[in-house]
């Protein structure tokens, strides 16, 4: 294979960051495009939420909330590699291309405000990278404030996310009287907010402070040295194995909003952080991102994201080989072999056209309607199809009407489309086949009903049925409709499967005891 493009692909790092609202991702990210040059003033990101730089407002609902509804891919190089970072929806609502955004990185940053612990978002979405076994880095923020113990926070770490952790450096102090971070991989000490040249101070063989320094007669330097004899005698050992398979995360502490440890975090995260995965196919071998044959899966696909062209944009995880504009692809599922000559890149959200990317990018293709959410595009003749994307066990529910009985045919186009993007999944109540439609996070209702108007033209009725317990089936042929009860629902998903809607957890139990045959299975 071309020794460029080897060393092209082995130069990228693709992660996303993942962290509850206002932990900091924002905040962090900037910083990252910052270093690597992405952007000039470190400011220009973190302006969306004021309104003064609108990096994706591609819809009018982001402006109105002031939130970013969609992922974005930022590029940037730093330190010999070129890194691309996946942003998820910073917002409670989050929705299933939040999920899905984590199915095309090699790895996750998870951010955790050191003050609130881990927070419920941020519970989930790491609950998806376990799943897919990817090494998470942890970052935890906001130093420069009063927060929890270190140790604590590390107990919270292992109790409550069931992964071990090693930390890679500790505070000494906090808050007001936060000193800097003992860097135990580094082996020296960060100093905070002291003149650049001052920054750095040695440590010697012992681990202990290697110059006379006014910190070495302060509790909080006592304190960390006592925390870290702690963790070397009864802590986990670093094992970059163990990093690679998502067993253990390194954890660093920082404070990104006065950028303080920031660095340090991309240095030694771009040590050990992956280069391009290998995948999965359908036909049980995997794919090597050496392969000189182009391949990739699509794991989201925005409409609409300029007003002013209605175009659609079908998101590619570069998996194999190197995507050349003008070049001719297939697309597995129909064979459908067809040229490229619109393909994007994305850079905080400035779409550039993208004439050469390779394993571990992610580019966009303008799409009219061909692509669908996990479907797998190659180069070569031979087509196969990559592993299917999870589909994600919806928490919220609402019935869907046309408020104009004769919008009836555009209802249904619509609604067709929107579930072939993965904006939202499909139900249909049994005789009467009502559509309800199910969600992770109640702004996945909001971008419907939005769009169905602006790109339908039908006014949608939706009346809420709250949240459901959602149970797929594996002996559908033992399940009767007389089981249902007041608690109870039973309805087909898009692919005609039953699936209960159970009140909550208790009626799923009870339903459960009293149908024990009956093969309960919930989607992740
Ligand atoms: P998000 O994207 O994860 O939602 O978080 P974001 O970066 O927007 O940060 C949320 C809030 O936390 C912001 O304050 C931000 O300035 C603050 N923040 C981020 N990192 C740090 C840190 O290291 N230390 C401290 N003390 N604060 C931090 P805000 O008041 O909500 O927003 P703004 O008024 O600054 O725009």
């Amino acid at each position: 294979m071309d020794l460029n493009l080897t060393d092209e692909i082995l130069k990228r790092r693709t992660f996303a960051i993942i962290s509850h609202p206002d932990a900091g991702k924002t905040t962090i990210t900037e910083k990252l495009l910052y270093f690597g040059g992405a952007i000039r003033d470190a400011g220009t990101v973190k302006g969306k939420k004021s309104g003064k730089f609108a990096t994706s407002d591609w819809m009018e609902i982001e402006k109105q909330r002031g939130i970013s509804v969609t992922s974005s891919v930022m590029q940037f190089d730093f330190n010999d590699c070129r890194i691309n970072i996946l942003d998820t929806p910073g917002h409670q609502d989050f929705s299933e291309d939040t999920y899905r955004t984590l199915m095309a990185v090699d790895s996750a940053v998870m951010i955790v405000d050191a003050a609130k612990g881990i927070e419920a978002q941020t519970l989930k979405l790491f609950k998806v990278c376990r799943m897919r076994g990817i090494p998470i880095f942890t970052f935890i923020n906001k130093l420069d404030r009063q927060g929890k113990e270190p140790l604590e926070l590390m107990e919270e770490l292992e109790e409550v996310l069931g992964i071990q952790s090693y930390a890679m450096n500790w505070p000494i102090g906090m808050g007001k009287e936060f000193l800097g971070i003992y860097d135990r991989f580094n082996k020296r000490i960060e100093q905070f907010r002291v003149e650049e040249s001052d920054k750095y101070l040695p440590i010697d063989e012992n681990g202990e402070l290697a110059v006379d320094h006014s910190m070495k007669q302060t509790s909080y330097y006592t304190q960390a040295m006592e925390d870290i004899l702690l963790l070397n005698e009864a802590g986990n050992n670093f094992d970059k194995e163990k990093v690679l398979s998502g067993d253990l995360t390194p954890v660093f502490f920082g404070s990104a909003l006065t950028n303080f440890g920031v660095q340090t975090f991309l240095e030694t995260y771009l040590q050990f952080a992956p280069t391009p995965q290998p995948r999965n196919t359908d036909i049980g071998e995997e794919v090597s991102p050496l392969n000189e044959e182009f391949s990739g899966f699509i794991f989201k696909i925005q409409a609409n994201m300029n007003p002013a062209h209605r175009d659609r944009i079908a998101f590619v995880r570069i998996v194999s080989g190197k995507f050349e504009r003008g070049m001719n692809i297939t697309l597995a599922r129909t064979g459908k072999n067809f040229k490229v000559t619109q393909s994007t890149q994305f850079l905080a959200d400035d779409r550039e056209t993208v004439d050469v990317a390779v394993a571990g990018d992610i580019i966009g293709l303008y799409d009219v309607g061909n692509y669908q959410i996990g479907d797998t595009v190659v180069g070569g003749k031979k087509a196969f199809n990559y592993e299917k994307l999870p589909q994600f066990t919806p928490e919220l529910f609402v019935k869907v009407t046309a408020k104009n009985v004769l919008k009836s045919k555009h209802f249904h186009k619509g609604i067709l489309q929107l579930v072939q993007e993965g904006a939202i999944q499909y139900y249909k109540t049994l005789h009467t086949e009502e559509v309800i439609l199910g969600a992770v996070g109640q702004l996945q209702f909001e971008v419907f009903e939005h769009r169905m108007k602006s790109e339908y033209n039908v006014d949608v009725r939706m009346e809420p049925i709250g949240s459901k317990v959602a149970r797929w089936i594996e002996n559908e042929e033992e399940v009767k409709e007389s089981m249902t009860g007041p608690r109870s629902m039973l309805v087909r998903d898009r692919y005609d499967n039953y699936v209960f809607l159970f009140e909550n957890e208790f009626a799923t139990r009870w339903f459960q005891d009293k149908y024990e045959h009956i093969k309960l299975y919930n989607l992740l």
